[in-house]
């Protein structure tokens, strides 16, 4: 069994030190070190998407990415982007749409919907629909998530490309 070394952590723009075995999967340190609770645990095997981060901006399943591989490397988790206050677009447009039924696969579609609107702020609706297919969403709710992405590109274009604005809000997805 290999020692457990201290860690450095780069997660929504702070430095967080955990003591774990190098090889321990991402998505268990971010949940049970750091109580980062965003990213879900679904399959485990790389397959749903729910345990979605973004690595340096890239989308990518924390359930299958060592310690190893995030040293070094910025991690926003969904914790790093909105408040309640101050919602992200994409998490504004989720609930605009209504975008959601158990709400277990959000994790995943709000940080690949924001990686790709960060790359593309104007994605049509094949651009939405491919980046998101292998994101896996067993209710169902496939329709009313493309419609928040394309919704989210729209709210973005209002905020002339800032991602945050103070908006009354509930609870985020
Ligand atoms: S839990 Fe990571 S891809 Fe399913
Ligand atoms: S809303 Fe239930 S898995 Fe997508």
């Amino acid at each position: 069994m290999a020692a457990s070394v201290s860690l450095t952590l780069h997660v929504n723009g702070a430095t967080h030190r955990v003591v774990a075995d190098i090889d321990t999967p991402l998505l268990y340190l971010l949940r049970n070190d750091l109580e980062l609770n965003g990213p879900k645990f679904g399959c485990g095997l790389g397959e749903c998407g729910a345990c979605t981060v973004l690595l340096d901006g890239t989308p990518t399943r924390a359930c299958v990415t060592t310690a190893r591989v995030a040293l070094e490397r910025e991690i926003t988790t969904l914790e790093g982007l909105g408040t309640r206050g101050a919602l992200h677009p994409v998490q504004q447009a989720f609930i605009d749409e209504q975008a959601a039924q158990c709400g277990y696969c959000l994790n995943g579609m709000i940080m690949t919907a924001k990686a790709l609107l960060d790359r593309n702020p104007h994605p049509d609706a094949e651009a939405v629909r491919r980046e998101l297919s292998r994101n896996l969403c067993r209710c169902g709710t496939h329709v009313e998530i493309l419609r928040a992405v394309q919704r989210a590109a729209v709210l973005l274009a209002e905020r002339g490309g800032h991602d945050v604005a103070a908006v009354p809000a509930g609870d985020p997805p």
